[in-house]
């Protein structure tokens, strides 16, 4: 069951906005209309991205996203605007500002800044956010968001650390991501659903308890543990996600820089909504938020203003789903030249991909 009857359910469930996040969730979306925001901006890693082609050549694919900053007039004069009508958050932007001075990663946090007061308002009162991102900015990631929803909101900081291949580096190797949960209110009226049986048991609680159910008994006056019949569904799921990324080969892959694990927003999504819930993902990129969300059953709502991103959320979804799913596209007409080419690459990497599947 929604957790609400839901004011989208008509106008925009499976519509993916195509265009600049901001100003596609000031114009569309209303006050508290969507139940959870998961959000995977570009990390502030001063690169382009490309796609993959699936063919190894000198020269990258097209390229999908930028992830470069510059604190020009436009920051500043946003930042102007953010300090002016938000006082605990103008404030923390000041004092990173007073730090920082005016800087690439300052540009990045007034422009995550203002998206994030965006999120905050659309969230319902028993709403979600997870916040992906990397130690490059999750430190200053994290004031920002304790300045728009308090630090009484905030729920959990998710390591997701996964494997690859080792680089040369005078340093230990950066091998985890980092996922800021936050809840819209404090009181404990979100909807959260424990997960079980993502983890093993450990070794001393399984020589010490075997794999049964544990069940508290008072019956010596004080808390001693017991057991039941029944098997144990393993230890409810921690803070640390150990997940792989997708592998070059791998079933799932789109080609698209920086493509989320479909495991990884399973998660989020089991834990953080119910069936018919209202999904939002303003980064969406390849649209692995979208995909795992129309295979749970929940409505989604994806925004990315990259020509790429859209095309591979269409393929995503034919290929997943075929003629089952139906989505809407938004956008403005300046997009529309640049998709027939694409499509091409595209669909000849998907093609390479399922030779190889
Ligand atoms: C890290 S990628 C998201 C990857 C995605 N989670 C996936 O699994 O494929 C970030 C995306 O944000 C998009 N993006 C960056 N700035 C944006 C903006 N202001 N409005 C809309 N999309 C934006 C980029 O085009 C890119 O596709």
């Amino acid at each position: 069951m929604p957790s609400h009857p839901s004011v989208l359910t008509a106008q925009y469930n499976g519509t993916l906005f195509f265009g600049d996040n901001l100003d596609i969730l000031r114009r569309h979306l209303p006050n508290g209309s969507v139940d959870l925001v998961y959000l995977d901006p570009p990390f502030q890693s001063g690169r382009t991205y490309h796609l993959y082609t699936g063919v190894r050549t000198p020269a990258p694919g097209p390229m999908a996203f930028d992830d470069t900053w510059t604190f020009g007039p436009h920051t500043q004069w946003a930042l102007d605007a953010l300090v002016r009508e938000h006082d605990r958050l103008g404030r923390a932007l000041v004092g990173l500002y007073g730090f920082l001075g005016p800087c690439d990663m300052m540009a990045y946090l007034v422009t995550m800044a203002e998206r994030i007061v965006e999120i905050h308002r659309v969230l319902r009162l028993t709403g979600s956010v997870f916040l992906h991102c990397d130690p490059t900015a999750s430190h200053y990631l994290k004031i920002v968001m304790d300045a728009v929803f308090g630090p009484e909101c905030f729920r959990n900081e998710i390591i997701w650390r996964y494997r690859r291949w080792p680089t040369k580096a005078h340093r230990f190797q950066r091998m985890h991501d980092v996922i800021l949960y936050y809840t819209r209110t404090p009181n404990g009226c979100h909807t959260f659903h424990t997960l079980y049986g993502y983890e093993e048991l450990s070794e001393s609680t399984k020589k010490t308890f075997g794999t049964k159910k544990q069940k508290a008994d008072f019956s010596a006056g004080h808390r001693k543990p017991g057991l039941s019949d029944e098997e144990t569904a393993g230890p409810p799921l921690s803070d640390v996600w150990e997940i792989g990324v997708i592998a070059a080969k791998g079933k799932e892959r789109l080609g698209y820089p920086t493509q989320k694990p479909e495991a990884l927003l399973e998660r989020i999504l089991l834990a953080a909504t119910n069936e018919g819930d209202v999904v939002l993902d303003p980064f969406c990129g390849s649209g692995t938020t979208l995909g795992v969300a129309q295979r749970l059953g929940r409505q989604w709502i994806g925004i990315d203003r990259s020509a790429e991103a859209r095309h591979t959320v269409e393929v995503r979804m034919r290929r997943s789903f075929g003629k089952t799913a139906r989505w809407i596209v938004i956008d403005d007409d300046t997009a529309k030249p640049q998709l027939r080419p694409l499509a091409k690459i595209i669909s000849k990497h998907v093609q390479i991909m399922n030779e190889v599947a």
